[in-house]
């Protein structure tokens, strides 16, 4: 009879049996009821519910995830935890960063990407905070700027468009990263510049609805109004300067490798007129200031930008093995984890996540900073940075025996140079 029930459950709700999994079928609608409902149909480990308001536009939500990973990118130097070191501290059957370092209160700060593909830059300027804390047995509280890192690591990705989260650390060791709260928050150097938002839509939040991607902040040379330290003084010099020979290739190459370099050219008339005809961008009217990324901190805030850098002393990636991520995580604090993203993970809401659809949406980064077992389901404990309201309190559980959604196959952290 059960049986036969849940049969006809599958049979109404479409899903399809593989892997001796359940899964629901690519063809039902991500933002619909029907979506939701059949996965909670399901009575898996997780719960679903509305995240985002079914009218949400569906690009919008991609959006958010914004992992590009560089091709020419070379891990990390692996970290490997001797099995002696494992043996003399046992790994406990749950953990819970938060809980263990208590007086590091970043750890348990759900951050929010707002309108911007940052998870790369935020997930990674939350670890970062986390470790300079535990590290410094709780005496160094800060948050580490989401803000410098997104607008100013151009060896990152693009900005809100996407970054690569080893180039992230790459640049916390080489170039160091302000501190920065949230939008607002007028903490540190350089605060998050794009508001909160809403990623329910207007569902139940208090924040405004997030709407469109917002443009990447921009990199600019300005000081802020205000700030006490002059120009001057926070010049930055380049080792060589060079003109680039005339051949396309070379010019490609130098772009690619050194970013963009400043040309002059012949004008002619009709070059006043050019237009794009089918601009992908609002009109200027609408146009919001673009967030500048600038060598000051924000007014107000008395330590110079660059006294108040943070750096990495080593940084290192976390093979794929669960007790040896366990063991990072009691010892050296939370670590970033990237994420391969199903259409069903946009509506957890509790439980142990697996993933019930092979709707691959797009790759995500996260912060793990635990573990447990959940009614016999082993788990991680992970932190999303879609604010509070997304999930379960802004964090989620994850599968843990199943290396679920890939999350074990690029773990990077680092010791903060304190
Ligand atoms: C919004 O709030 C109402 C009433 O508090 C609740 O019933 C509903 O489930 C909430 N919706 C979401 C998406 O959280
Ligand atoms: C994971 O690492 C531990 C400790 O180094 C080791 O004992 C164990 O064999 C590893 N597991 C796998 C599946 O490689
Ligand atoms: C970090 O940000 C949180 C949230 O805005 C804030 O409560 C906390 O005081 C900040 N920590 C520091 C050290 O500024
Ligand atoms: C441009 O430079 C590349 C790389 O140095 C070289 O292989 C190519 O022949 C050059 N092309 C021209 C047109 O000179
Ligand atoms: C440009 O936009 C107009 C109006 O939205 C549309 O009718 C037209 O097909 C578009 N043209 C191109 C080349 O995309
Ligand atoms: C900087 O700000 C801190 C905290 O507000 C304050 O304790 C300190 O005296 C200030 N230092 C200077 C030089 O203004
Ligand atoms: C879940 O994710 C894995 C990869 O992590 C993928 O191979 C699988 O097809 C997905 N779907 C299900 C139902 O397991």
């Amino acid at each position: 009879m059960s049986l036969f029930v849940q049969l006809m459950s599958l049979l109404v709700f479409g899903s399809i049996l593989a892997n001796g999994r359940v899964m629901i079928s690519k063809h039902v609608n991500i933002l619909s009821d029907e979506m939701i409902d059949e996965i909670n149909q399901l009575d898996t480990t997780w719960k679903a519910g509305r995240n985002f308001d079914i009218d949400t536009p569906i690009e919008d939500l991609f959006s958010l995830l914004g992992v590009k990973r560089s091709s020419n990118q070379v891990r990390l130097p692996l970290k490997i935890h001797n099995i002696d070191e494992v043996e003399a501290e046992p790994i406990p059957i749950e953990f819970d960063a938060r809980k263990h370092w208590p007086n590091c209160l970043s750890i348990s700060l759900i951050r929010d990407q707002g309108s911007c593909g940052s998870c790369w830059a935020v997930a990674a300027t939350e670890v970062m905070s986390d470790r300079i804390c535990i590290h410094s047995n709780g005496i160094k509280q800060v948050n580490i700027s989401a803000q410098h890192l997104v607008s100013c690591c151009t060896t990152c990705g693009v900005g809100c468009s996407g970054g690569d989260l080893i180039a992230a650390w790459k640049y916390y060791k080489t170039n160091g990263i302000v501190s920065g709260g949230q939008y607002n928050s007028h903490q540190g150097c350089q605060p998050y510049l794009l508001p909160e938002c809403s990623h329910t839509g207007t569902v139940n939040g208090t924040r405004p609805p997030c709407g469109k991607l917002e443009p990447t902040p921009a990199c600019s040379n300005k000081c802020e109004t205000g700030y006490s330290v002059l120009f001057n003084d926070d010049k930055h010099y380049a080792s060589h300067v060079y003109s680039i020979e005339k051949n396309v290739t070379s010019l490609q190459y130098e772009i690619m490798k050194n970013g963009p370099v400043e040309a002059d050219f012949t004008v002619y008339s009709d070059f006043f007129h050019y237009k794009s005809v089918n601009g992908t961008r609002p009109p200027c009217g609408d146009a919001k200031p673009t967030p500048p990324c600038s060598n000051k901190c924000e007014t107000g805030y008395n330590v110079s930008f660059y006294d108040d850098k943070h750096y990495a002393s080593h940084i290192y990636s976390i093979e794929n093995n669960v007790t040896s991520l366990q063991y990072e995580i009691m010892k050296n604090g939370p670590v970033e984890a990237e994420l391969t993203v199903y259409s069903d993970f946009f509506h957890y809401k509790s439980g142990v996540y697996q993933n019930l659809t092979n709707d691959l949406k797009g790759y995500h980064a996260v912060k793990i900073l635990g573990w447990g077992i959940e009614n016999g389901t082993p788990y991680w404990l992970c932190a999303n940075s879609w604010n509070d309201e997304w999930g379960d309190h802004g964090y989620f559980k994850i599968r843990r025996d199943t290396n679920e959604c890939d999350i074990m196959d690029n773990l990077n952290a680092g010791i903060p140079l304190l």
